[in-house]
């Protein structure tokens, strides 16, 4: 029986994790016994519904999970629980960058949701009406989205690190009229104007914003013309606002993402399916229950902190818990302290962090007590199996669970993983697919390959978690999806291989999506920043491997004739970067060159430039227009 063992190069869970599992392995088999879809009944039932649903797919394909249902999102991540005589129960616990705290009560979330619903229902804001949020890690930024669900109306988050411009482009995108914003926030001890740059967004939407602030730095509140989040909160206290009951295809939200193209990506999630999927993870993956505290590390600007720090474990009754700041700041324990403190009991993070920890040391972690922590997880890149067993060893103790789990934006919620109790962990390759998920490894003609060999990730049954824009068939779900010999695919853009055990090992991305810290950007999207400088002719961006981060971004930036490459220049790219996107893409490198590598067809070959900014043999280059470029770039890159 499993006892944390290692067997066949893999690592069994604990027999006492196996057995006390919220999925075990008796459970796992009626599961796949069960097959795609029935089996996903199981994560309809984790959910209140005001009207039950009458399949667990419609007959057309499952384009729509769970049809004929109606619920809330609000009501199922925070009424039940009160109602269940759980309000004096921690839902939320907030570290702030000063080292403040805050905890909610489930009934405290609960008056403060319904508070901010009715002041959000009191601006004008209806059913199906975007508000985009664009908040720090406070309080307010889950609070928010939980009365837009409540209300119905989908809420935007866009990560506030994003520019103004950003800000604006995916506000005007969603015909968001509506902003929920703070005066400004804290990073590594320092206040930024997050206001001005909302009011910057505002300023080139094209139509009238209403603008919710909450006063995060407690300065005098700046002048303009917006509602404060206290008065509106205040205006409404113990006002109560009926869940809007909503149809499971209904909006609960829009996200945007980094594809292939130079615009952002916007991705839509539905009410029943997202919610299921992420409820049943968090149950079966994060073996969460009602008396878990859960830390999900990534910013609710991200998918992943949508479905792992807010509508998981909240659905489920669970802690989770919101960290305002950086992990080394003030000391290069700070995380650790959050765990002891809180008596984290599962912990969830990028590996490009526990990277990091790692070069810094056990020592930070051993300061501290982590006893409390029985399940670690990872998401966003590969974890190696060095990282993942320094991982296991120092945050976890030798014993805890780590669980590596491949998902995306488009995914909603996890689709490949271990299942804690239930698998043994390979470290270095994420788990099979999750009962009710399949996938496979295609060439690039969509057929199979061969256990073993590299190919393309893709799912070839849709799940619940789906982005709606998947089955819409709308320009990028017709991109996105295929039919091969009557099969539908989902191509996920990421390169894997699949062993023979169907355990998958994840090769990074297959498109010219780059993979930033475990974040997602796009190269063409900063190309295009790029390509706007004046001076500049034309614009690659790779990724460079870096030890900590995964990738760092490397641009090759050819200038126009008689502009000469120099710092000013290059000071310029970085900046049009930083105000189209934002810090986080800007250009870790810039090189300047004569020109780029091109077909003879004209095409820029980011392929090779990737192979230069990694000082790897490029090989063949006689298919090239300009072969003679390679050379040039790569002792420009030596000097
Ligand atoms: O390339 C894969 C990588 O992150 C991409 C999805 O990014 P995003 O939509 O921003 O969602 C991030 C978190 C859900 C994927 O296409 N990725 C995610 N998880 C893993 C991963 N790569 C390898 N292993 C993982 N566990």
């Amino acid at each position: 029986m499993a006892d944390g063992s290692e067997k066949r190069g893999g690592v069994d869970p604990p027999s006492s994790f196996a057995e006390g599992a919220n999925v075990t392995a008796s459970d796992c088999e009626s599961l796949r016994a069960a097959g795609w879809p029935a089996c996903w009944e199981r994560a309809a039932e984790l959910l209140d519904w005001d009207r039950p649903f009458d399949a667990v797919v419609d007959d057309d394909g499952a384009t729509c999970w769970f049809p004929g249902g109606r619920l809330n999102a609000s009501y199922n991540c925070v009424d039940r629980h009160v109602a269940a005589g759980r309000g004096d129960e921690v839902a939320l616990v907030w570290e702030g960058k000063l080292d403040e705290t805050r905890t909610y009560t489930y009934r405290e979330l609960y008056d403060e949701v319904n508070a901010f619903a009715a002041g959000l229902r009191d601006l004008g804001v209806g059913e199906d009406d975007v508000v985009t949020v664009y908040l720090p890690m406070v309080p307010e930024l889950p609070i928010a989205m939980l009365a837009c669900a409540r209300i119905g109306a989908p809420h935007s988050v866009v990560f506030a690190g994003f520019s103004a411009d950003a800000l604006a482009t995916r506000m005007e995108g969603a015909d968001s009229e509506y902003l929920v914003t703070c005066d400004g926030y804290y990073r590594r001890g320092t206040a930024l104007d997050l206001k001005r740059m909302a009011d910057n967004a505002c300023l080139s939407v094209e139509y009238p914003v209403e603008q919710v602030v909450v006063n995060r730095l407690d300065a005098e509140s700046p002048a303009g013309d917006y509602h404060r989040y206290s008065d509106v909160v205040e205006a409404n206290e113990g006002t109560e606002v009926e869940p809007v009951a909503r149809d499971v295809d209904d909006l609960l939200f829009l996200i945007y993402t980094s594809g292939t193209t130079g615009e952002p990506t916007l991705v839509r999630h539905v009410t029943g399916g997202y919610l299921a999927h992420v409820a049943w993870t968090s149950h079966a993956v994060f073996d969460l229950g009602p008396d878990d505290v859960h830390w999900c590390s990534a910013d609710v600007g991200w998918i992943t902190g949508h479905s792992y720090a807010v509508y998981g474990p909240l659905a489920l009754g669970a802690t989770t818990v919101l960290y305002e700041g950086t992990p080394d700041h003030p000391e290069k324990d700070r995380l650790w302290r959050v765990i002891e403190r809180n008596e984290v009991n599962v912990f969830y993070t990028a590996p490009t962090s526990v990277r990091a920890f790692m070069k810094w040391g056990s020592e930070y972690p051993e300061r501290h007590d982590l006893s409390s922590l029985r399940l670690l997880g990872t998401v966003g890149e590969p974890i190696d199996e060095t990282a993942w067993r320094w991982y296991r060893e120092h945050v976890g103790g030798g014993e805890c669970p780590v669980v590596d789990t491949w998902w995306q934006t488009e995914t909603g919620g996890v689709v490949l993983s271990t299942l804690p109790g239930v698998d043994s962990m390979r470290p270095g390759a994420v788990g099979r697919s999750l009962p009710g998920v399949e996938a496979a490894v295609v060439d690039q003609m969509g057929k199979r390959v061969e256990a073993g060999q590299s190919g393309e990730l893709v799912l070839t049954r849709p799940w619940p978690g789906m982005a709606q824009s998947l089955c819409e068939g709308t320009d990028w779900g017709a991109r996105r999806t295929r039919t091969v010999d009557g099969e539908w695919q989902y191509d996920t853009g990421d390169k894997a291989v699949r062993d023979d055990e169907g355990y998958f090992h994840l090769r990074g991305r297959a498109d010219d999506v780059l993979n930033v810290s475990g974040r997602r950007l796009s190269s063409t999207e900063i190309e295009s920043a790029i390509i706007g400088v004046r001076g500049v002719a034309e614009a690659a961006v790779v990724g460079r491997a870096d030890a900590i981060k995964g990738s760092e971004i490397h641009a090759f930036v050819s200038p126009a004739s008689n502009v000469a490459g120099d710092e000013a220049l290059r000071a310029r790219v970085r900046e049009a970067v930083e105000s189209a996107i934002g810090a986080i893409a800007v250009p870790d490198t810039v090189t300047f060159a004569p020109s780029l590598p091109k077909t003879r067809s004209g095409k820029v070959v980011r392929r090779y430039l990737e192979a230069i900014a990694n000082g790897e043999d490029l090989g063949d280059t006689s298919a090239l227009r300009n072969p003679e470029i390679v050379g040039e770039l790569e002792s420009l890159l030596d000097e």
